[in-house]
């Protein structure tokens, strides 16, 4: 079944073009990650689906309705954790969960358990009653995260759900997402951290100034963009240049701040060709998402490219 059906959306604002003909599809149960640049228009896709933001041009349908025109049949079956948390500064957690809590259709002593058990879940609960004013800036985002819960949703937007979230309560959040996709939820989530997009997601869609400009499993856009391990040299190192000449020509050899990196397909070849030279890597590691994004978003000038 699918949950977001768009077809050449598009959105402008004034004469700029934020959506410039986005085809989408997120199927139930799947966790699909948005990725792009800074405006590349991942908020903006989002609350179109949703209604919030009305597009300008193309169809979309989520759950089978238009956002444009059903928007409210739509926002009962979703959760939200928006880029901004938004969240009423003068009223404490448990008011905030409470407020939520009205548009949940369980008897209110179930709703009191189940807000109790989430602030719990993301180490809240010492915080009950404290006003959000007061909150530090990652409780406010355990506290947007736990807020699009409460309804149990069948769709989950997470507009970069970790952004501020020290490491422990990341990896709590990610093992919450994972449970939410064994249990069946679709979860349609944006993140600027390639390894959470990695760790998390079924299908990644890479999105640019607009367009969609590839999409695949991680492991399909790894072995089709940049495949194979990337040795980190500094490149004040004198032997540095000399590597950077015996790479084959199909490598990829680029910059990155005063360093050096060079990619090849095995790990081996790697090896091999640094044999001679005395300089080691300051890092080798497998290829990973960040190398895939930075290439299709322009940020790697490789040699060959
Ligand atoms: N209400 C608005 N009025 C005018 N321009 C807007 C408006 N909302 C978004 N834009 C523009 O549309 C573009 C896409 O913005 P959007 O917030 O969707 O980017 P994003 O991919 O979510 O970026 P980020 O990673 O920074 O959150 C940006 O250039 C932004 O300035
Ligand atoms: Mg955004």
């Amino acid at each position: 079944m699918k949950v977001i059906e768009a077809r050449g959306v598009k959105k402008s604002f004034g004469s700029f073009h934020a959506l410039q003909g986005v085809d989408l599809t997120v199927n139930a149960g799947e966790c699909v990650g948005l990725l792009g640049p800074n405006g590349a228009g991942k908020s903006t896709f989002i609350g179109v689906v949703y209604g919030v933001t009305d597009r300008t041009e193309g169809t979309i349908t989520t759950f089978g309705h238009d956002p444009r025109s059903s928007s409210r049949e739509i926002k009962r079956r979703l959760g939200v954790v928006p880029q901004e948390s938004a969240l009423d500064e003068a009223l404490t957690v448990v008011e905030n969960m409470r407020l939520f809590g009205r548009f949940v259709t369980l008897p209110q002593a179930q709703v009191d358990k189940r807000i109790d058990e989430l602030l719990v879940y993301m180490s809240l609960d010492h915080k009950k009653d404290a006003p959000i004013r007061t909150l530090s800036g990652g409780m406010k985002r355990r506290l947007a995260f736990v807020r699009a819960l409460l309804a149990e949703p069948e769709l989950l937007i997470l507009d970069e759900p970790t952004t501020g979230l020290d490491p422990a309560v990341r990896h709590l959040l990610w093992q919450k997402v994972t449970d939410l996709k064994k249990k069946g939820k679709t979860i349609l989530i944006t993140t600027h951290y390639m390894h959470e997009a990695e760790v998390l997601c079924d299908r990644i869609v890479i999105l640019n100034q607009g367009k969609i400009i590839d999409e695949g499993s991680p492991r399909n856009l790894i072995e089709r963009h940049a495949p194979g391990y990337v040795a980190i040299y500094d490149s004040s190192h004198p032997s540095v240049s000399q590597l950077r000449e015996r790479a084959p020509a199909h490598w990829a050899i680029y910059p990155q701040q005063s360093n050096l990196c060079i990619r090849a397909p095995t790990l081996s070849e790697l090896v091999e060709l640094q044999k001679s030279e005395a300089t080691e890597p300051l890092l080798l590691r497998p290829s990973n998402l960040e190398d895939v994004y930075l290439k299709l978003t322009g940020e790697e000038l490789t040699q060959n490219d």
